[in-house]
C-alpha cells in the first residue's frame, strides 16, 4: 500500500530530473513530506461524511497524499472524499495520477469512498471559469503550495483574474484568492506561500479579499529562510497560513520552527487585533515575535502618524537609467548632487565619492527639474538592506550645508522624508533619524515586513512620537559624532 514516504521518494526523483529553468518557469518547488504532513495536521472537519478537497498546482500530489493519510486515519468507514487536483505540466501529472490512483486502492481497501478528478490545465483559467459559472462554493478543504511567479500587467492571467474580481501581481496570491472563492462557507485553506503578501501596496487588494472572506486561524513562520525547501534551494521567507471562510476569530495561533523538520516547533496564541490592526487601511498582516510586547511598550509614546507631524515620505524620484544623459561623475557647472544609498555612512552623508562607479551629480535642466528637491535638511532611508544588516531600517540625515547647490536629487533606491517637498527643521530631522534607527522600531517593522525591502508605504504606516519628543531627541544627538546602535537605543529609550 502507498504511503507518503513513497510520494516523497517520487518527489525527489521528479525534482532531481527537472532542469532549473523548467522549475523556475512553472514555479516547481515541491513540498517535503514533513511539511506536507504538518500542513494537513492543521485542518479540522476530516471526520465529516463528505469532504471535497482542492489541490491547485498539485505537482506529484504530495499535499493531497498528506491530507488523505489523515482522512484515512480519522474518517468513518462510510465516508466519502472527492479530490480535485489541477496541474499544468503533463510530465508532472503522470506522477500525480500514480499517487492518486494508489490512494484510491488504499481507500477501497479501507472501505472508504474516494473519487478523484485530475485536471491537466491552467488553474487560473479553469478556476475563473468555475467561479463565474457556479453559485456556491465547491470545496470544503483546499491544500496548496502554489507556483510563485510575477503576473505581468498585460497578461491573459491578469485579465482573467480581473474578470473574476481578483487583482494581484503574483501567481501564488492568485491561486490562494481563487481557492478562497471556490470554498464553501466554513471551508478551510492551508497554504504555504511567501511572506511578501503581508505588507506593501501591490498585495493590498489580495489582503483585503483574504481578510474580508476568511479569518486567519494559524500562521506558521519558518525562521530560517533557506531551510523549508532545502532540496530545492528556495530562498524565501515562507509562511503556512490556515484560513477559514466566513469565520471570525478573536485569537490567532502563531507557530514557528526554524525549518521543515519542526523539531523546535513553538506555538502561542495572540489576539487577532495584534496581527491585523482594526483601523489599518493597508490591512497589513503583522507577525509579532515574542519580544513584541516590549516593542509596543517601548513605542508607547509613539502615538502620532507621520501626516499628523506634517511630514511625508516618498520614494526617491530620480530613476537613473531614464535620465542617463544628465548623469555626471563629478559636480561640474550646472549640476546638483545626486544621492544614492552608497553615499551614506554611519547615518550621515558621504558625498561626493571620488572615482566611484556611480554618478555623484545630475545636470539641473528643464527635463530634470521636476525630479529634484530644493536644498534643505532631509532624512533618507534605504529601500533595500542586505540580509546581514542588523537593522532593516537604515536612516541618515542630509544637511543643507553639505549640498553645494540650490537643489538635490534623491535616487530611486532611497526613501525621502520631507515637508511638502522641502526640508525639515534640523533637530526634528536628527530626532527622526535616531528614532527610525532604534531597535523597538526595527522590531515593530519586522512584524509586518518579512523581506528586506523598505517601502514608503511601510514607513508611512509606522507610529511616530510627537514632534516635540523627536525634536528633543534631535537636540540631544545632533552634535554627537557617528552614532552606533547602542548609543541610539539608549538615547531614544530615555525619551520614549
Ligand atoms: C510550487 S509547486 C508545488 C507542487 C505541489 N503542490 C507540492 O506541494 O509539492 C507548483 C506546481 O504548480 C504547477 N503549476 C504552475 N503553474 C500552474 C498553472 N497555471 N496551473 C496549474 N498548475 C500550475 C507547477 O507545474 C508545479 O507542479
Amino acid at each position: 500500500m502507498i504511503s507518503i514516504r513513497d510520494v516523497e521518494r517520487h518527489r525527489l526523483a521528479v525534482s532531481g530530473s527537472t532542469t532549473k529553468a523548467h522549475k523556475a518557469q512553472l514555479g516547481q518547488y515541491f513540498t517535503p513530506a514533513s511539511v506536507a504532513s504538518f500542513m494537513a495536521s492543521l485542518f479540522s472537519g476530516l471526520e465529516s461524511d463528505y469532504v471535497s478537497l482542492l489541490d491547485a498546482g498539485a505537482g506529484n500530489g504530495i499535499l493531497t497524499a498528506a491530507f488523505l493519510e489523515r482522512w484515512l486515519a480519522e474518517s468513518g468507514s462510510e465516508s466519502y472524499l472527492s479530490a480535485t487536483s489541477f496541474e499544468i505540466d503533463p510530465a508532472v501529472k503522470i506522477h500525480l495520477e500514480r499517487t492518486i490512483a494508489a490512494y484510491g486502492e488504499r481507500a477501497e481497501y479501507c472501505n472508504r469512498s474516494l473519487t478523484s478528478e485530475i485536471v491537466e490545465g491552467d488553474f487560473i483559467e479553469e478556476a475563473c471559469h468555475l467561479i463565474l459559472t457556479s453559485e456556491d462554493g465547491i470545496f470544503t478543504h483546499a491544500i496548496l503550495n502554489p507556483p510563485y511567479k510575477k503576473i505581468r500587467s498585460d497578461s491573459v492571467h491578469r485579465e482573467q483574474l480581473r474578470i473574476a474580481g481578483i487583482e494581484t501581481v503574483n501567481l501564488y496570491a492568485a491561486f490562494v484568492a481563487l481557492s478562497i472563492l471556490l470554498l464553501r462557507p466554513d471551508g478551510q485553506i492551508v497554504a504555504i506561500i511567501p511572506r511578501s503578501f503581508c505588507n506593501g501596496p501591490y498585495y493590498l487588494p489580495f489582503r483585503r479579499l483574504l481578510l474580508e472572506e476568511t479569518a486567519i486561524k494559524q500562521i506558521h513562520l519558518f525562521t530560517a529562510r533557506d531551510r523549508a525547501f532545502k532540496d530545492d534551494g528556495v530562498l524565501q521567507e515562507n509562511v503556512i497560513v490556515h484560513l477559514v471562510k466566513g469565520e471570525s476569530f478573536d485569537r490567532v495561533t502563531l507557530s514557528t520552527s526554524s525549518d521543515g523538520e519542526f523539531s523546535d516547533l513553538m506555538t502561542r496564541s495572540v489576539l487577532t487585533s495584534g496581527i491585523i490592526r482594526p483601523d489599518d487601511p493597508e490591512y497589513f498582516i503583522r507577525i509579532p515575535d515574542s519580544k513584541s510586547s516590549t516593542n509596543l511598550q517601548a513605542l508607547e509614546r509613539a502615538n502620532q502618524s507621520l501626516s499628523s507631524l506634517g511630514l511625508e515620505v516618498s520614494t526617491g524620484p530620480v530613476v537613473d537609467f531614464r535620465l542617463k544623459e544628465y548623469l555626471r561623475h563629478d559636480m561640474t557647472e550646472g549640476c546638483v548632487p545626486l544621492l544614492y544609498p552608497g553615499h551614506f555612512e554611519h547615518h550621515r552623508l558621504n558625498w561626493p565619492i571620488a572615482g566611484w562607479r556611480k554618478p555623484n551629480a545630475i545636470v539641473r535642466a528643464s527635463a530634470t527639474e521636476r525630479w529634484l528637491y530644493p536644498r534643505g535638511c532631509y532624512v533618507v532611508v534605504r529601500r533595500f538592506s542586505s540580509k546581514e544588516e542588523r537593522r532593516r531600517i537604515v536612516a541618515s540625515v542630509v544637511l543643507p550645508d553639505e549640498l553645494p547647490s540650490g537643489a538635490v536629487g534623491f535616487e530611486n533606491h532611497l526613501n525621502v522624508f520631507h515637508k511638502e517637498r522641502s526640508g525639515l527643521p534640523e533637530s526634528l530631522a536628527f530626532g527622526l533619524m535616531a528614532y527610525l534607527n532604534s531597535s523597538p522600531v526595527d522590531g515593530y517593522f519586522r512584524e509586518f515586513n518579512g523581506h528586506t525591502q523598505v517601502n514608503a508605504t511601510d514607513l508611512r504606516s509606522l507610529p511616530y512620537p510627537p514632534r516635540q519628543v523627536l525634536t528633543a531627541i534631535g537636540e540631544r544627538v545632533r552634535n554627537d559624532g557617528p552614532l552606533d546602535d547602542t548609543t541610539i537605543d539608549s538615547i531614544v529609550g530615555n525619551y520614549l
